[in-house]
C-alpha cells in the first residue's frame, strides 16, 4: 500500500471535503427543510445536530480513514476482521445514489444553456414535466429523451475524467477550481436576491421563529437528517476522502472547518432561495408561503419562473444559478463515484483506470434508464430504497458498531488526539456512544414503520 496517493496540500483535502458537503442538498434541500421545521428556531436543533453528531461523526470518519488508509471496505477489514460487509454497504448506496445524482446534474446543466435564451418559456412548469422531461404514463420506459441524454453523457464524462485523472491531479485540481467558483457565482446571485423587491418579506418568513416547534420530536429528526445527508456522513466518502491524508495531518480541526463551510453555504442559500422566493410573492401579490417549494419543482419549475421576472440581466443570473447547481451537484458526485472507484481498486488490485471504467462506467449505464420517458418512476423506487435502508440505518450501523460493538472510541480518540490541534474528550465520546445512536435508532425505526408498515 505504499503508493496510495496523497492530497497535495492540506486546503486541497478541505475543499474536497467540502466540494463533497456542499451539494443540491445545500441549496434546494436547507431551505425549505428549515422553514417548515420551526423557521428561525430551526437553527437551534440544527446547530445542536451539527455539534453533537455531525462533527464528531466527521472526526470519526477522518480518524478512521486516516488510520486504516483504506476505502471504506478496505478500512473496516482492517477495523475489525468479519467487518467489510459494512464498507460495502455504504459503497452500494453511494454507487446508487450517483446514478440519479447525475442525471439531476444534467437537467441543471441544461438550465444553464436553456438560460441564454429563457428557453423555458412563460409557464416553466408545463416545459419541465411536458416537453423537457417529456414524462408519460407511469411504469412507461419509452424512448430516450434527447435533452437529457446528452448532458447526462457530458456531466459523465466531465465527472470519470476528473476520477481518472487521480486524487491529487484530478481531485483536488477540480475542488480548487469549482469551489470557489461556485462561492463565488452563488455570492453574486444572493447579493441580487437580497436587493430584489420583496427580498425583506421573504427573509422574514424564512427567520420567522416557531418556538413551539422546539418541543415537536420530528423537528430534532429533521435536523439530524439534513446534518447527516449534508455532510456525507455514512457513504463512505468521507472515509474514502481521508484515506488520502498524509500521515501528518490535522483531523479535528479539519473536521470543524469541513462542518461550518458547509453549513455557512447552507445558510448562504437559505437567504438567497428565501429573498428571491419573497420577490415572486410579491410579483404575485401573495403571501410567501404560498410560494415556498424544494426539490425539482423549486430548482426547475419556481427558479425559471423567478428568473423570468428579473428586472435585467435574466439571462445572466439563470446561468450563474444552474451553473452553481452543476458545480455543486458535480463536486458532489465526483465524491459519491469516488467511493466505489478506490472500493474496487482496492479489493481487486487493479489500477485506477480499470476502476474508474468498470465502477465509474457501470454508474453511468445505470443512470442512463433515468434518461428516458417514464424514467422518473424510476428514480422515485431508488429514491425510496435509499430512504428506507440507506442514510439512517447505514449510519447507525456503523456507529454503534464502532462506539459498541467492537469498542474503539478510546483508540479512535487517542489517535486523533495524538495529531490534532483540537483534543477530544468525554463529550465527543457521549455524542457517539449516546446521542448519535439514539437519534439514528429513533429516525431508522420512524422510517422503517412509515415505509413498510
Ligand atoms: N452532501 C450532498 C448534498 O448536500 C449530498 C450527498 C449525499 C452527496 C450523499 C454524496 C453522498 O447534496
Amino acid at each position: 500500500m505504499s503508493q496510495r496517493p496523497e492530497w497535495g496540500t492540506r486546503a486541497g483535502f478541505i475543499l474536497a471535503a467540502v466540494g463533497s458537503a456542499i451539494g443540491l442538498g445545500n441549496i434546494w434541500r436547507f431551505p425549505a427543510v428549515a422553514y417548515e421545521n420551526g423557521g428561525g428556531a430551526f437553527f437551534l436543533p440544527y446547530l445542536f445536530a451539527l455539534l453533537t453528531a455531525g462533527i464528531p461523526l466527521l472526526v470519526m470518519e477522518f480518524t478512521l480513514g486516516h488510520k486504516y488508509r483504506g476505502s471504506s471496505p478496505l478500512t473496516f477489514a482492517r477495523l475489525s476482521k468479519g467487518s467489510e460487509w459494512l464498507g460495502w454497504w455504504q459503497v452500494a448506496i453511494s454507487f446508487f445514489i450517483a446514478t440519479y445524482y447525475s442525471v439531476i446534474i444534467a437537467w441543471a446543466m441544461s438550465y444553464a444553456v436553456f438560460s441564454f435564451n429563457l428557453g423555458w418559456g412563460k409557464d416553466p412548469k408545463s416545459f419541465l414535466i411536458g416537453d423537457y422531461l417529456q414524462v408519460t404514463d407511469a411504469g412507461k420506459f419509452g424512448d430516450m429523451v434527447p435533452g437529457v441524454f446528452i448532458p447526462l453523457v457530458i456531466v459523465w464524462i466531465v465527472a470519470l475524467g476528473v476520477l481518472f485523472a487521480g486524487v491529487k491531479k484530478g481531485i483536488e485540481k477540480a475542488n480548487k477550481v469549482m469551489i470557489p467558483l461556485l462561492v463565488t457565482l452563488f455570492l453574486i446571485i444572493v447579493v441580487r436576491a437580497l436587493t430584489l423587491d420583496g427580498a425583506i418579506e421573504g427573509l422574514n418568513t424564512f427567520f420567522k421563529p416557531d418556538w413551539s416547534a422546539l418541543s415537536n420530536g420530528t423537528v430534532w429528526i429533521a435536523a439530524y437528517g439534513q446534518i447527516f445527508f449534508s455532510l456525507s456522513i455514512g457513504f463512505a466518502i468521507m472515509i474514502t476522502y481521508s484515506s488520502y491524508l498524509p500521515k501528518k495531518s490535522d483531523i479535528t480541526n479539519n473536521a470543524f472547518i469541513t462542518g461550518f463551510s458547509n453549513s455557512s453555504f447552507e445558510l448562504l442559500a437559505g437567504i438567497g432561495v428565501f429573498s428571491a422566493l419573497g420577490f415572486m410573492a410579491a410579483q404575485q401579490g401573495v403571501p410567501v408561503d404560498q410560494v415556498v417549494e424544494s426539490g425539482v419543482i423549486l430548482a426547475f419549475a419556481v427558479f425559471p419562473e423567478i428568473i423570468n421576472q428579473f428586472p435585467f440581466a435574466n439571462e445572466f443570473f439563470g446561468v450563474l444559478f444552474f451553473g452553481s447547481l452543476v458545480l455543486a451537484g458535480l463536486t458532489s458526485l465526483i465524491s459519491i463515484v469516488e467511493t466505489f472507484v478506490a472500493g474496487v481498486q482496492d479489493k481487486f488490485n487493479v489500477s485506477r483506470t480499470t476502476s474508474v471504467l468498470v465502477g465509474g462506467g457501470l454508474a453511468a449505464l445505470i443512470s442512463v434508464v433515468y434518461a428516458t420517458q417514464g424514467g422518473l418512476n424510476f428514480l422515485d423506487v431508488v429514491d425510496y430504497f435509499i430512504n428506507t435502508f440507506g442514510v439512517a440505518l447505514a449510519g447507525l450501523v456503523e456507529v454503534v458498531f464502532v462506539s459498541w460493538y467492537i469498542k474503539q472510541l478510546n483508540p479512535l480518540q487517542n489517535y486523533a488526539n495524538a495529531i490534532s490541534d483540537i483534543r477530544l474528550g468525554g463529550w465527543w465520546k457521549l455524542c457517539l456512544g449516546v446521542i448519535t445512536p439514539l437519534v439514528l435508532g429513533y429516525m431508522t425505526y420512524d422510517n422503517l414503520k412509515q415505509n413498510l408498515i
